[in-house]
């Protein structure tokens, strides 16, 4: 109990740079700059956008659209795929073993560590292939940034916590995660749901606040229930591929109550992105990060090292931590 408060205060302490840095950036005068030197640097990048095949325009095109677009492992047949699935599938069934034997009673997030991901270099790099960052590049318009992957666990106990609670995620003003399923995930098995563009508008996806709300949170702050038909659940076979843009709509992880899920979650967004200080959540330390940067294609080693191209000023805001 006393461990718990002072982690709170601990964290509340070690926050408050963030805080302020994003206060300070919501000063309306300050964000009309911000979003003017934005649209500058989208304009300026127009024209050296990548040229995507018609399949992958269609994802594009959709997202844009409907925020989601869901496809599969087998349909994308990028290269190292099988290597990639085969390790996630191993660690997914190391930590169902270890749920087996209650090693992780009451955590609200389970996720696979740094160092398993470092001893799974072809996890991260998957989330490298060149058609993908491709993909991203051009729905966001600006060059991208590779923010690694968080690999988690959720256990089948119907809780309301953390990521099963609808939020958008911080990290920049849109931004595209590609979610991998690792087991088959039906309705109650814990599946990613999205709100529909068209139900949530307003200061509630506008704004740089960034409420995290209960079922009954969203509702209220809607005035209206939300229905099967306003939220987009992602259901599929173990393979399922979800790209989805978490930054500018409401989403969650369904709470599982059928059966555990362990889902891959890339997380991409735009090379300076608006907030920094939320960015690096996957869990590895930046040494970690620039050995996984080796032997990369230049490309590639960009979009790793995204906070390179930082100005300094932007570095300054330390890390928030959950
Ligand atoms: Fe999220």
């Amino acid at each position: 109990m006393r461990n718990t408060v002072l982690r709170k205060i601990y964290r509340r302490a070690r926050n408050v740079p963030a805080d302020l840095a994003l206060r300070t950036i919501n000063i309306p005068m300050v964000e009309n700059r911000l979003r003017a030197r934005h649209e500058q640097a989208r304009d300026r990048h127009e024209p050296d956008l990548p040229k995507l095949s018609a399949a992958d325009m269609e994802i594009v095109d959709t997202l844009h659209r409907d925020g989601v677009y869901v496809t599969s492992l087998a349909s994308l047949a990028l290269p190292d795929t099988a290597e990639m699935f085969g390790s996630a599938q191993s660690i997914a069934g190391s930590y169902r073993d270890r749920v087996g034997t209650k090693a992780f009673s009451n955590w609200d997030v389970i996720m696979a560590s740094a160092e398993e991901i470092m001893t799974h270099p072809e996890i991260f790099k998957w989330g490298l292939n060149q058609r993908l960052l491709n993909i991203v590049e051009a729905y966001l318009g600006l060059p991208v940034a590779y923010d690694g992957l968080n690999m988690f666990y959720t256990v089948a106990d119907g809780r309301q916590v953390g990521t099963r609670k609808w939020h958008r995620d911080r990290e920049d003003r849109r931004m595209i995660k590609i979610a991998v399923y690792c087991n088959d995930v039906d309705e109650d098995g814990g599946p990613l749901q999205v709100v529909r563009r068209d139900v949530v508008k307003g200061n509630l996806v506008d704004d740089f606040t960034y409420p995290v709300l209960s079922q009954e949170g969203l509702e209220k702050k809607l005035g209206a229930q939300i229905t099967d038909h306003d939220v987009m659940t992602c259901t599929g076979p173990a393979g399922t591929v979800i790209f989805s843009d978490t930054a500018s709509q409401y989403h969650r992880g369904k709470p599982a109550i059928s059966r555990d899920r362990c889902a891959i979650f890339y997380n991409y967004f735009s090379r300076v992105p608006r907030h920094p200080f939320f960015c690096e959540r996957s869990g590895l330390s930046r040494s970690q990060i620039a050995k996984l940067a080796d032997g990369l294609t230049p490309e590639q080693r960009d979009c790793v090292l995204w906070r390179d191209s930082l100005p300094a000023i932007a570095r300054l805001v330390p890390r928030d931590i959950a």
